[in-house]
């Protein structure tokens, strides 16, 4: 053959590896409101980026026929490329190839990307469509899902890894998606669960849908499971893009700084007046953050789950830094099984990718109950704990008002090696609100009166006592635990200092194999 004939066999077959299952299987894939793996990768990485890895690549199957059938790609499409000029791995599983199931070949193109991203420090988005394990390879199949969890487990902690669904993910192959750092599902589209609705009908006898077992609603408000969810793929994939925005690209790089045009000194006088003179009265944690970061831009991470504590990627004076949040405007912001497991997962990837934390306070306590108790709130509350007291990266807090008991020492005091605490003249730092510190201590004492009136008076004067010693930032901040009281106002200016101060910040843990986590 000629070299040009070569040249141009080599276009002939790229064109037919592109064509992955055919025409008609795209045809369907577009009828479902699904793009595909290509199209997806397009649409995702900056335009003409994509370098194409292992086009050439069939199944070595020969079960049930299948050594007469090969496409090439074999139902995954990988590679490098950019977004917003920074490097960037990819996989896109191909649906219109035996319904992007998971091969022996896949798998080996999965981990030859998972691999390379890990040995050069670039974050690997995974786009997941597929029907599972290759039904016809068996064995084979299940060693490749394997091989592919034991390299998103090395690479946790060194380079972000964010999984996309867009389409089925059921079976053991939720759990590559599951060790990875973000889950974004696009709506009616996608749908994650490890049994689906014919198998929990036989065991349980339970009738579901798809839908409502393991679609993008569910998991983004009832499990948690997914941190994003988009209307459709074009959403999604911005969101991605905008996620990366705020992530260093490895475990040994910052963030990158962004340009800030937004006044580090702005001053706003809301913040003065955003507490409601009734202690029990909530008010929208959000519109603090939206005024003290740049821009009034906040990426929340997990919006619709747990709502009482909200956490989420923002900048201040153009340096990246994760927000955790208590939310009085739901259940009065106090700390549960949920909310702990959200705040923790958070804390510990902004500790493990070099991003400040920013923490504001306003915690009436751990929910009581049973139903918290049994479900085990000591150790997941336990996990929120750990995961402020290991972590190394400088950490900024503001008390704005409630931080009573356990809950003051689980969101980043100064004893778990907080770095810079502020508080708001508002703050009440104490073991419990007077109400309850008031019967707890002098019950006996008021019950023993047997004047009503009397009862009432020694109860507010008590009330009076302790409010004066403990609800306000004073006491802590005498004792050097608040390190400034300030004017809610001046936040975002005091708290981008504060960051700034802490930029060169090195602190190390005690060498050991690795932590125990109460998990
Ligand atoms: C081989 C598969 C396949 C699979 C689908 N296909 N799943 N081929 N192995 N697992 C093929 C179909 O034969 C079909 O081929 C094409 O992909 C499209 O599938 P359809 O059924 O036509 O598509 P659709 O109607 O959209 O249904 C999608 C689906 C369904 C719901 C995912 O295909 C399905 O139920 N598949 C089986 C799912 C499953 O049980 N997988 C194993 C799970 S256990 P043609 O030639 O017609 O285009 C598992 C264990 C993992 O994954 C453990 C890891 C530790």
């Amino acid at each position: 053959m000629a070299m040009q004939d070569k040249v141009k066999d080599l276009l002939e077959r790229r064109t037919i590896a592109r064509l992955g299952g055919g025409e008609k299987r795209i045809e369907k894939q577009h009828q479902q409101g699904k793009y595909t793996a290509r199209e997806r990768i397009n649409m995702l990485l900056d335009p003409g980026s994509f370098e194409e890895f292992d086009m050439f690549v069939t199944h070595r199957c020969s079960n049930f026929g299948m050594d007469k059938e090969h496409y090439m790609s074999d139902g995954v499409v990988t590679g490098y490329g950019s977004i917003d000029g920074r490097l960037v791995y990819v996989y896109a599983q191909d649906f219109t190839i035996y319904g992007g199931s998971l091969s022996e070949t896949q798998a080996a193109k999965i981990c030859k990307v998972l691999d390379q991203a890990t040995k050069v420090g670039a974050p690997v988005i995974g786009i997941n469509d597929s029907g599972g394990a290759r039904i016809q390879e068996g064995v084979n199949s299940l060693g490749g899902y394997a091989e592919i969890f034991q390299r998103n487990i090395l690479a946790s902690g060194v380079i972000p890894q964010i999984s996309a669904i867009f389409g089925p993910c059921a079976g053991g192959a939720v759990y590559s998606p599951a060790l990875t750092d973000f889950i974004m599902m696009v709506k009616n589209t996608s749908y994650m669960f490890l049994t689906g609705p014919k198998v929990v009908k036989t065991v349980t006898g339970e009738d579901v849908t798809t839908e409502d077992l393991g679609g993008a609603s569910v998991h983004a408000t009832k499990s948690g499971v997914a941190q994003f969810i988009a209307e459709n793929e074009e959403e999604a994939v911005a969101k991605i893009r905008l996620l990366l925005s705020y992530l260093p690209s490895n475990n040994m790089e910052a963030a990158p700084m962004v340009e800030c045009t937004d006044p580090i000194e702005r001053v706003e006088d809301v913040l003065n007046d955003i507490i409601p003179d009734n202690p029990n009265k909530p008010y929208d944690i959000k519109n603090v953050i939206s005024r003290i970061v740049d821009n009034a831009e906040f990426l929340e991470v997990a919006p619709n789950y747990a709502k009482n504590i909200v956490i989420g990627f923002a900048r201040m004076g153009g340096m990246s830094v994760g927000i955790v949040a208590n939310q009085p405007a739901h259940m009065a912001g106090v700390l549960d099984i949920n909310a702990s497991r959200k705040g923790a997962r958070f804390v510990r990837f902004c500790d493990a990718f070099n991003i400040p934390l920013v923490t504001l306070v306003d915690v009436p306590g751990f929910l009581p109950g049973t139903g918290q108790e049994y479900g085990g709130v000591i150790t997941h509350g336990a996990k929120l704990l750990y995961a402020y007291g290991e972590s190394t990266v400088p950490k900024v807090t503001v008390t704005l008002r409630k931080a009573y008991g356990g809950s003051y020492i689980v969101m980043s005091c100064k004893q778990l090696r907080g770095d810079i605490n502020y508080a708001w003249p508002t703050a009440e730092i104490a073991v419990m609100g007077a109400e309850g510190a008031v019967e707890v201590l002098y019950s006996k004492e008021i019950k023993a009166e047997s004047d009503v009136q009397k009862q009432l008076e020694i109860t507010l004067a008590k009330k009076d006592e302790y409010n004066k010693l403990f609800c306000n930032p004073y006491t802590a901040a005498r004792l050097g635990y608040i390190d400034d009281v300030i004017e809610p106002r001046n936040t975002r200016y005091r708290v981008i200092k504060a960051l700034k101060a802490l930029q060169n910040k090195r602190l190390t843990n005690p060498a050991k194999k690795h932590d125990n986590l109460p998990l």
